[in-house]
This record gives structure tokens, C-alpha cells and sequence, in this order.
């Protein structure tokens, strides 16, 4: 791999792009410039398009008559790095170690979108063409719901029109194992607030009297599953497909053990689920109800003898095939009105939602994704769903009428969303690989 490559991965992720918080707003600004003025001096039309929220970078090379049209998306944005203190080195200061990059983005999604970047760069290089007709569209809001994209795609459907969209944001099931993902879970989100009393009450004097906001909430928030890890809101599965008999068997033959991988990269203690289900089963084909985030009362050091007046939580859902988002939260929010304790009141906010996505990875694209994954990693390929999202995904196929192929280079342990997030050199060369294979293949075997 040649050394300019470093050099640019690192500049790259040096740009603190985090699409949530409105300090970075430049900074976005700043990485998508970077890249228009990359993809330009690789040869392509490359231009920065502003939207009410990150502006969206879309490149193209000449296109041609006859040829098919492949448009390939990413995501320049990452999470929030917090927190901070658990990062061995800061975060948009990347360092490499033992082959593996470590900086927030360096996997989701500013390593795999760079392979892409980088092996289009080298075919026009060698050839001073490319085998399709090339959109290359990188957003700036994928980690916070991918809210300005429909927007873009439906005011440029015309100029956008292609045959199929090429997506490097999801998993390999294991190292080294070519993985062409079918299926993506949705999402989607609300909060919940609960208030007692109008403000923080010495327990003393009105504990016992009063209801406490936190007990109410750590008690509704309770009802939400059963024992066995089953979601116990009335009609929430009524819409769940039932896992198919050849996706039983398949994931069964993958030659990765599932539950050890997790317990070893989580340290949890043991394993916990729905009853009935395999892990990967559990992870890809069921949904999941999480909170995400619990706040209320003193939380500083010592003790507080307060009844706050509020306590509040953060839900999201993920969902699976036939499920709809608007409908399950109507499910919650009726769950939660007939469960809440007395004494106290609840507001719930709804947040972003995204919808799954399931494919025929066995489709004419399906069949050229896996002959181009066996040759750059030189092994069968593992077909698989994911439990992540990308909501955008499903709206390739109902704005535009294409189908997305998932070749994700995402490790099991590369940290996404979480401290130390890192990126093995060996993905961005076998990235590089991959996504010239994918273009040869599915322009048809020209080069
Ligand atoms: N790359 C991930 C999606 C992903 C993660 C796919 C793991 C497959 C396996 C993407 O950047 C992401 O994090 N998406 C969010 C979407 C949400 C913020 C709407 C997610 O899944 O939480
Ligand atoms: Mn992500």
C-alpha cells in the first residue's frame, strides 16, 4: 500500500466531524471540502451541496451511454468521542499501532468510505477510466438519521438514476471473511419524562407522602420485558416475519462462535436474550426494546436526601422485518401510558426512526458482490443480516428504485461509537481490492 495513503487516512481523521453537536458545524464543513478537493484531484466532478443541516459531498466521472450507473455511499460524520478519559490516545489524533489505526471514524465510516475513494483513484490511475458510471455520494448526518439525504435525492432523482447503490458501512463476521450483509435492523427512538412533584422536596419532610419520579420511572421502564428478555408491549411483535428455515441453517454453518466472540470482546458476564433464539438469530432477526440513557435526582459525590422532581430516559427500538416505526411507537407510547405508576405525570418525545432493510443477496448485483469479495479476500463469502441500521438504505430503494449491496469492513472489535475506535490496515488494503472488483464486476468484467 503505498505511503500517501497513510498520510491521507490520517488527515481524514484528523476532522473532528461530529454531525450531533452544533460546536463542530465547521468542522463538518471543513472534512467535506477536504474530500470534494481529493476526489477532484483523482479526476472526478466533485462539488460540496449545502442542506438545512451538513452539506453532502457528490462526485461523478464522465458517464457514458451503455454502461451501468453505481452509485456508491458513506458517511464523513462520526459520533460523539466521549468519553474522553477511556481513549489510550485522543481521539482525532490518529496513531498506528500493530497495524491497526486508531481514531473516532477510522471504521465508521471514514476508513471503509476511504477504500473506496482510493481504489476508484487507482483504476483511474491505470486505466484513466472506470468499468460504470460512478455517483459517489458521502453525507455528513448518517449518525444523526440521515435527516437532509431524502431531501437531496428526490430534488437530483433524475441526475442520480443508477442501477445499484454500493454501501461499505456494515460488519465482516469475522476477521478475514468476505461478508456480503442482505439485512439491516431499523430504528427508532423517543424520551420519556417523568415529573412528581413541581421541584426537588427534602425526603425528610415529604418522603412518604409524595411519589419519587425515579422509583416511577425505574419501575415503568421495568415492564418494557419479561424475565426471559421478551418485549412484553402489547402487539409489538405482531409484524415480526418469522426467521425462514435455510437462514436458520445458514447461520448456523458460519464458522464463527458467536457467543464466545461476544463474551470475550465484552467481558460481560454471561450472555443475555430473548429465550428461543440463537445469538445471532436474537441480534439480526428479532427486535430489541434498549434504553439507552437513565438521568435524575443527585448524582454528584456523597449523599442527597432529595425526592427529585424529575426523572427522564432515553429509548430506542430496533426493528426487524415487517415491523413499522410510527406504529411501534404508538405501541410504546400506549405501553407506557397504561403502565405508569401513580402519583406522577409523563411526557415522551419522539425521536429520529429509520426503517429496516432486507435484500435477495442471491439478485444479478447480489451474485457480482460475492464473486468480488471472494477475489479480493480470497475465501468463501459469509452471507449474513446485521443488528445495526442505515436508515438511508431503504430510501435508495423507494426514492430511487435500487437495490443497496452491504460490503461492510467493520470488525467485531473495532470499537464503532465507543473508545478506541480502530481500523486495520489490512481492511483498507483489502477494501481497496474489493472496490475495484465490485466496479469490474459489475460493469460487466471490462476494466
Ligand atoms: N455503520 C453503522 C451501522 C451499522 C453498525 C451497520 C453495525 C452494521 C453493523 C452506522 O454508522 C450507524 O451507526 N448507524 C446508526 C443509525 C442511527 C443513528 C439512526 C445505528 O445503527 O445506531
Ligand atoms: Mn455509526
Amino acid at each position: 500500500m503505498r505511503d500517501s495513503y497513510l498520510d491521507e487516512f490520517f488527515t481524514f481523521l484528523r476532522f473532528p466531524s461530529v454531525s450531533t453537536d452544533d460546536a463542530y458545524k465547521e468542522k463538518l464543513v471543513e472534512c467535506g471540502q477536504w474530500l470534494v478537493e481529493k476526489l477532484k484531484r483523482i479526476g472526478l466532478e466533485a462539488q460540496l451541496v449545502s442542506t438545512p443541516g451538513h452539506p453532502i459531498v457528490w462526485a461523478k466521472n464522465k458517464h457514458q451511454p451503455g454502461r451501468k450507473t453505481v452509485m456508491v455511499y458513506g458517511h464523513y460524520d462520526v459520533q460523539p468521542p466521549d468519553p474522553l478519559e477511556l481513549w489510550d490516545s485522543p481521539p482525532f489524533d490518529p496513531v498506528l499501532k500493530n497495524g491497526y489505526v486508531f481514531a473516532r471514524g477510522s471504521t465508521d465510516n471514514k476508513g471503509q468510505i476511504l477504500a473506496h475513494i482510493l481504489g476508484i483513484q487507482e483504476m483511474l490511475g491505470e486505466n484513466g477510466d472506470l468499468p460504470v458510471n460512478l455517483h459517489l455520494i458521502v453525507e455528513g448526518e448518517e449518525e444523526v438519521g440521515s435527516g437532509s439525504l431524502p431531501g437531496f435525492l428526490k430534488e437530483h432523482r433524475d441526475s442520480l438514476g443508477c442501477d445499484v447503490v454500493v454501501v461499505s458501512d456494515t460488519g465482516m463476521v469475522a476477521r478475514g471473511v468476505p461478508t456480503l450483509s442482505y439485512g439491516l435492523r431499523g430504528v427508532t427512538a423517543c424520551e420519556v419524562k417523568v415529573t412528581g412533584s413541581k421541584m426537588d422536596l427534602h425526603s425528610g419532610v415529604f418522603g412518604g407522602a409524595v411519589a419519587n419520579s425515579i422509583t416511577a420511572l425505574a419501575r415503568l421502564l421495568a415492564t418494557l420485558h419479561d424475565e426471559n428478555g421478551h418485549i412484553a408491549i402489547e402487539g409489538f411483535y405482531d409484524d415480526v416475519n418469522p426467521l425462514e428455515d435455510w437462514e436458520r441453517e445458514a447461520w448456523r454453518k458460519l464458522p464463527i462462535d458467536a457467543d464466545k466472540m461476544i463474551l470475550e470482546e465484552t467481558k460481560a458476564p454471561a450472555l443475555f436474550g430473548e429465550k428461543g433464539y440463537t445469538t445471532f438469530e436474537r441480534l439480526w432477526a428479532r427486535p430489541t426494546a434498549e434504553i439507552n440513557g437513565i438521568g435524575g435526582g443527585y448524582q454528584g459525590q456523597g449523599t442527597k436526601t432529595v425526592i427529585a422532581s424529575h426523572a427522564m430516559a432515553k429509548l430506542t427500538f430496533r426493528l426487524v422485518p415487517n415491523q413499522d416505526g410510527d406504529k411501534i411507537l404508538k405501541l410504546v407510547h400506549r405501553h407506557l401510558e397504561k403502565h405508569l405508576p401513580p402519583g406522577v405525570t409523563m411526557e415522551i418525545a419522539d425521536g429520529h426512526s429509520g426503517p429496516w432493510y432486507l435484500t435477495d443477496p442471491h439478485s444479478k448485483f447480489g451474485e457480482a458482490a460475492q464473486r468480488a469479495l471472494k477475489q479480493a479476500f480470497g475465501k468463501e463469502v459469509a452471507l449474513i443480516r446485521e443488528g445495526g441500521s442505515i436508515p438511508i438504505v431503504s430510501q435508495f430503494r423507494d426514492i430511487l428504485g435500487v437495490e443497496t449491496l452491504l460490503l461492510g469492513l467493520a470488525l467485531h472489535d473495532c470499537r464503532a461509537h465507543s473508545p478506541n475506535e480502530n481500523f486495520p490496515l489490512e481492511n483498507l488494503e483489502n477494501g481497496i481490492k474489493m472496490n475495484q472488483a465490485i466496479l469490474r464486476e459489475i460493469g460487466g468484467g471490462k476494466s
